[in-house]
Formats: structure tokens, C-alpha cells, sequence
């Protein structure tokens, strides 16, 4: 994707630094545009070296390809951080007098912007009027974050993380793509547990099993992309969470249980989605040395204890409360089944006894056998409801599976 980003004059340009980063390492294209005055704070080198162009501020550099206009028609998507009061002003009158802002005015696709300057500043009525006047346009504008300022003074005015904005704009594109101005998961906030739990035997060693985390990574990110504040409880996994969720550590079931508590219940989340491998069984007792070899060539017996069904306990507690505080938003829970077929019934037929005892809201099951599913990119899943019919989708990526997921969702939300 081609990406414009703008950087004006204040102290937190040098934040638009790792902001930059986050997009070439994506494999975005990206064109910095600072205003002169940025340049006061990050060189045009820094710019140049990270994005791999040439940096220019008017619009008398390069004039044969046009760049005052070329640069904003190819924009896919323009992100300007920070901005401050001064180019949120120069915005709204529509002025164009360099060239970020000569971009700005020939841009059609989506507009980021993230205002950062000191409170005194950002609650001025000529700057609120002027993101009014931006919001009305379609420009998305990210409220600054509170916090310590360049002085000695706290406040709404700090640019947000460049992770957030980051996430924020991406899923701006994705709105727009869908063909929508609105997130439809705008203001939910949503717990995925991602990847296997490790039960310790002792302080080196423990039981752990082959989940990679990438379909709970993929759950949060369908999350994420639809606007939805996303909370990753993650166990072992091999691949990272994505930008803009926050992650909770969770290796053992018994942590995962104590997340659930707080993530979840106490933090009155909208929708728990247990996509983790969640050991059944853990040692026991844990050595707290590191248990030694025998010489007398003796196995080893290990004697196993069950862990905490997460899953089946969060419904329980949802439950209880929602019969306690019947006017509040239901809580949805989604859990996972990872199924074989056997003597006893069809992958579909054991789903379906799973979905009745676990209680949830919607169970999606995958089949599994050796070498297929856990770790792999592509995958088939059957999504069952209580009352509904089953829904089949795949074998997609796992991306897809998990805005299937996302979508078989929504309609619970209420
Ligand atoms: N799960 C959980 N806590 C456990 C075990 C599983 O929360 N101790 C959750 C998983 O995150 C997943 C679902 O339960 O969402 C999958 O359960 P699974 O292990 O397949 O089901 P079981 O009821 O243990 O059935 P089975 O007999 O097939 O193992």
C-alpha cells in the first residue's frame, strides 16, 4: 500500500520515527512529507534513510512530476503525526501552501490524523472547531492520549503510541475498503486467549503441547480490524501478536484462569474467544529443583492432576452474574474444539455434544489429525450455534477463518 506520512512541527515528530517503521516493515510505501518546521526537530536524512525516498517540503522540488499532486491522487492512505494546532488550521481552511498540505487537499483516500500538542492548545475553541470541521470531512482524527507533556505539565495532548496509530489507520482502510466510515466493533472490548499452555514439572521443564497461537493472533486482529479493543492472553506461541492489542502472559491454565477473571469478568469485556490449547491435565506436584536422572536406568512415573476447565468456568460465572444483573449487555463466549472423527460420531457430531456441555454461544471446530491444523496457514472450521445451522467455511487462511469467526459473532452482540 502506498502511504503517506505527514509529520508537522512539534516535539513528538521524533515518535513519527518507529511510526514510519511499523509501515515499511509491513511492506508499505512509504512517502514522508514533513513541514519545514518538522525538519527543525527530525532531519530529512532520518526520513529519508527510514523510507527509502527523498524527502521534500515545497512544492518547487521536483516540479516536472508534478509531486504536489501526483504524491496525494496515488496515496492509498495519508496519516499525519503529529500534527499540531498549526496544521490542523491549515487543514480545515483547506490551504495549501506545501507540500504536505498540497497533498492533503488532492488526497481521496483515507486521512489519519493525530493531533499532539499541549493541552492548553488542543482545548483551544479554534483547534476543537477545526477537528470538528475534519471529522465532518471524513478525516479520522485520533484523540490525543493524557499524560506527561514536554514540560513539566500532564494532560490530554500526547500523540498517541505509534502502535495505536498504526492500528487505528490500518483499520481505517479496512472501514473504508469494507465501505463503511463505521468500525462495527467501535467501543467492544474483546479477550482472546492464543497458543498452548505450558505446565511446569519442574523449574526447567514442563508439559506443553504443539499450538502455534496463530488462530487466536488472527481472531484479534479480525478484532482489532473492526474496531474492537482487543486483550491477547497469550500462552506459547510462535508468532506475535499484532500491533495495537494489548498482550496479558499467560502460560499455565491456571493463569489463564486468573486472566479470564480479571480480562473478562471483572473487566466486563463484551466477548471472551478461547482459541488457546488449555492443558487437561498438569503435574501434580512441581519440583522445585530440577528432578534428576536415576542410575539405576528406573523410569519415570508421573502422576497428573486436572487443570481448571477455563472455558467452561467463564460461562458458569457469566452466567451467575447475568442472572444477578439481568438489564446489562450479555457477555458472549466463544469457545474451540479441535476434533477427530471416531467409532463414536462425526467431527460435527462430537462439536455438537461439546457446544451443549461447554454452554457457549458459538463453537467453532476444527478437524485435526497428524500434521494437519495445529501450525499451518490454511485451515477448515464448522461454526455451531445453539439455535442455528452449522456454517462451513474453508479450508481458507486462517485470517479468513477467523473473520468467518468475527462475523458469526456479531449478530450475539447485541
Ligand atoms: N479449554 C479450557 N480449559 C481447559 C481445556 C480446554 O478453557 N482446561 C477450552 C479451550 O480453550 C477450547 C475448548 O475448551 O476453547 C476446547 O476444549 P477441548 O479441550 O477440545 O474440550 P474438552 O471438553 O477437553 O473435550 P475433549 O474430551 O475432546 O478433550
Amino acid at each position: 500500500m502506498r502511504v503517506v506520512l505527514g509529520v508537522a512541527g512539534g516535539i513528538a515528530a521524533y515518535k513519527a520515527a518507529s511510526l514510519c517503521r511499523l509501515f515499511t516493515e509491513g511492506g508499505h510505501d512509504v512517502r514522508v512529507l514533513p513541514t519545514a518546521a518538522a525538519l527543525r526537530f527530525v532531519g530529512a536524512p532520518t526520513w529519508e534513510a527510514l523510507s527509502g525516498h527523498p524527502v521534500a517540503t515545497d512544492v518547487f522540488t521536483d516540479v516536472p512530476s508534478v509531486q504536489h499532486v501526483r504524491v496525494g491522487k496515488e496515496a492509498e492512505l495519508v496519516v499525519v503525526a503529529p500534527a499540531t494546532a498549526d496544521l490542523l488550521a491549515r487543514m480545515a481552511a483547506g490551504m495549501a501552501d506545501d507540500l504536505l498540505t498540497t497533498t492533503l487537499v488532492t488526497a481521496t483516500c483515507p486521512v489519519v490524523v493525530a493531533p499532539a500538542m499541549h493541552t492548553e492548545m488542543w482545548q483551544h475553541p479554534a483547534t476543537q472547531a477545526n477537528v470538528a470541521t475534519l471529522r465532518s470531512r471524513g478525516v479520522h482524527v485520533i484523540e490525543p492520549a493524557s499524560g506527561r507533556l514536554t514540560g513539566s505539565d500532564t494532560g490530554p495532548g500526547r500523540l498517541p503510541d505509534p502502535e495505536v496509530i498504526h492500528a487505528e489507520a490500518l483499520a481505517q482502510v479496512g472501514a473504508a475498503a469494507a465501505g463503511s466510515g463505521e468500525l462495527p466493533w467501535a467501543g467492544r472490548r474483546v479477550v482472546v486467549s492464543a497458543g498452548g499452555t505450558r505446565e511446569a514439572l519442574d523449574p526447567v521443564r514442563f508439559l506443553g503441547n504443539a499450538s502455534s497461537g496463530r488462530m487466536g493472533m488472527a481472531v484479534a486482529r479480525a478484532a482489532r480490524d473492526l474496531g474492537a479493543e482487543v486483550t491477547v492472553l497469550q500462552a506459547a506461541v510462535e508468532v506475535p501478536a499484532p500491533e495495537g492489542v494489548r498482550v496479558v502472559e499467560t502460560p499455565s491454565a491456571a493463569d489463564l484462569e486468573a486472566a479470564v477473571g480479571r480480562e473478562f469478568h471483572e473487566a466486563g469485556a463484551d466477548l471472551l474467544v478461547m482459541a488457546a490449547a488449555v492443558a487437561d491435565y498438569r503435574p501434580a506436584q512441581v519440583a522445585t529443583t530440577k528432578i534428576k536422572k536415576q542410575d539405576d536406568g528406573a523410569g519415570l512415573t508421573l502422576e497428573l492432576e486436572r487443570t481448571p476447565d477455563v472455558l467452561a468456568g467463564a460461562v458458569r460465572r457469566r452466567d451467575a452474574e447475568a442472572a444477578q444483573h439481568p438489564q446489562e449487555r450479555r457477555q458472549v463466549v466463544v469457545g474451540f474444539a479441535a476434533e477427530t472423527g471416531d467409532e463414536h460420531g462425526s467431527v460435527l457430531d462430537h462439536a455438537r455434544a461439546k457446544l451443549a456441555r461447554k454452554g457457549v454461544d458459538l463453537l467453532v471446530a476444527n478437524e485435526v489429525g497428524v500434521g494437519v491444523v495445529f501450525g499451518q496457514e490454511d485451515t477448515t472450521v464448522h461454526l455451531l450455534t445453539p439455535d442455528g445451522p452449522v456454517r462451513t467455511v474453508g479450508p481458507v487462511s486462517k485470517d479468513e477463518a477467523a473473520r468467518a469467526v468475527c462475523e458469526a459473532v456479531t449478530p450475539l452482540l447485541g
